[in-house]
């Protein structure tokens, strides 16, 4: 690589401003157009953005006031914007053939009912992998009094990661391939658009978002030091209690909130967010390491890790009404699911309002992980191969991580909205090509 790893400092993203606010609702502006970035030292890099950066502002929202955020395109292509994770109604969904073209704006209207880390990103149809590459990609953090009044790190120590991997032509150009519609994958790590950022942390805890936006990678996050990670919530916010672990699965489009304690090591201790590597992943040189913290201060410590978080009620799979099962296959050159290929005409659920369903989802593709999305609802992992999901797993999510030849079990309730609704795999370029499907709530039939 050109840029060698923990020499850039950290930054985060801005915080977005609204234009204006009322009573229930806050009102935000963004505009989608191309902009000029500096990520490699010394080169100038095109980027498409939300407000022409990379990655977008970050909105940051409390749980039940209402968002209207006007997104305008002056990107010069097509664009749908997703806010994942929301239970957006289906106009606002960001649904692929939801079109804005250049020189229209579109309004989204966004209902905040759940406290979580969500992301926004472009979604238009065979397009998705490429916006996003180039871009098209911001956080929007919900937040409520049950987490707030958590004596969890906050303020500046609650860190947004956006984990990202690109490729650069030597000019500083961001190169788009995605090697026949397979994948896309980077040399360089990027977080928040930094390559291999060194952060200088104080003695103490800070919790971080992390999100994996980027377009086929997969990271097996781990500490340099071998000490744990702490997490404390999962794609759809905080889980029941912290899990301990020495390392987890990342997948795309997948967010795990973590606590690390720096508070044990000395002021010049340098610790290395690594990543172990996953199968069927484009290693280079620097793609086992992410980030470094450097400790360069002491600090009081004033917050800590309650050992009960938000209650996650389980869902039990006898309250399921039916099971349905989706195959992610390779067939004849495409991404399929049942054997079929993207058809805004077909449904491929027709759940009530109220269903609880198990989705049985099976990877059978041979050499492919598949991070399996469902939009509107979160659900919860019942088990993967039959076991017990991993211990960071185990609370709401959107994404699912269907690794090779895995089966994984998820149970959801359909709600509160009706309508259509896109399930895909989030690695994009498989999602473009044509590992997509929708499901309708509230038809009626099956
Ligand atoms: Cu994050 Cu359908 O997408
Ligand atoms: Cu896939």
């Amino acid at each position: 690589p050109r840029v060698t790893p923990f020499s850039l400092p950290f930054r985060v993203p801005p915080v977005l401003n609204p234009v204006r606010s009322d009573s229930t609702t806050d009102y935000y502006q963004i505009t989608m157009r191309k902009g000029q970035a500096g990520i490699l030292p010394g080169k100038s890099t095109q980027v498409w953005g939300y407000n022409g950066i990379s990655p977008g502002p970050t909105i940051k929202q409390r749980k039940d006031r209402q968002s209207v955020v006007r997104f305008i395109n002056d990107v010069g292509t097509e664009t749908s914007v997703h806010l994942h994770g929301m239970a957006s109604l289906p106009q606002y969904d960001g649904y692929a053939e939801d079109l804005t073209y250049p020189g229209q704006y579109k309004d989204y209207i966004y209902p905040n009912n759940r406290a979580a880390t969500l992301w926004y990103h472009d979604h238009a149809v065979h397009e998705t992998a490429r916006n996003v590459y180039m871009g098209l990609a911001g956080l929007y953090i919900v937040q409520d009094d049950v987490e707030l009044g958590l004596p969890l790190p906050k303020g500046d120590y609650d860190v947004p990661l956006i984990i990202q991997d690109k490729q650069f032509g030597s000019d500083g150009r961001l190169i788009f391939d995605d090697q026949g519609e397979d994948s896309q994958m980077g040399d360089i790590i990027v977080v928040n658009g930094v390559p291999w950022p060194r952060m200088e942390v104080a003695n103490r805890k800070y919790r971080f978002r992390i999100l994996n936006g980027s377009i086929s990678r997969s990271y097996k996050l781990a500490l340099s030091t071998g000490d744990d990670l702490v997490v404390i919530g999962t794609d759809a916010g905080l889980m029941s209690a912290p899990a301990r672990v020495k390392n987890m699965r990342l997948g795309m489009a997948e967010r795990y909130e973590v606590i690390i304690d720096f508070s044990k090591y000395p002021v010049g201790t340098k610790i290395v967010l690594q990543n172990l590597g996953l199968p069927n992943n484009d290693d280079y040189d620097g793609t086992g390491q992410i980030m470094r913290f450097d400790v360069v201060r002491r600090e009081t410590d004033d917050s800590s890790i309650p050992s009960t978080l938000r209650y996650v009620q389980p869902i039990s799979a006898s309250s399921a009404v039916r099971t349905r099962e989706f195959r992610y296959e390779r067939t004849n050159g495409l991404w399929v699911i049942n054997g079929k290929t993207w058809d805004r005409n077909r449904d491929d659920a027709n759940p009530q309002v109220g269903d609880v369903e198990i989705w049985r989802l099976y990877n059978n593709s041979g050499g492919w992980f598949h991070p399996i999305h469902l939009h509107l609802i979160d659900a919860q992992i019942l088990d993967r191969n039959g076991k017990p999901p991993f211990a960071y797993e185990k609370g709401w999510k959107d994404v699912f991580y269907v690794g090779e030849n895995e089966s994984v079990r998820v149970i959801g309730k359909f709600g509160p909205h009706t309508g259509k609704y896109m399930t895909h795999c989030h690695n994009s370029v498989h999602e473009d090509h044509d590992m997509m499907g929708q499901f309708q709530v509230g038809q009626g039939g099956a």
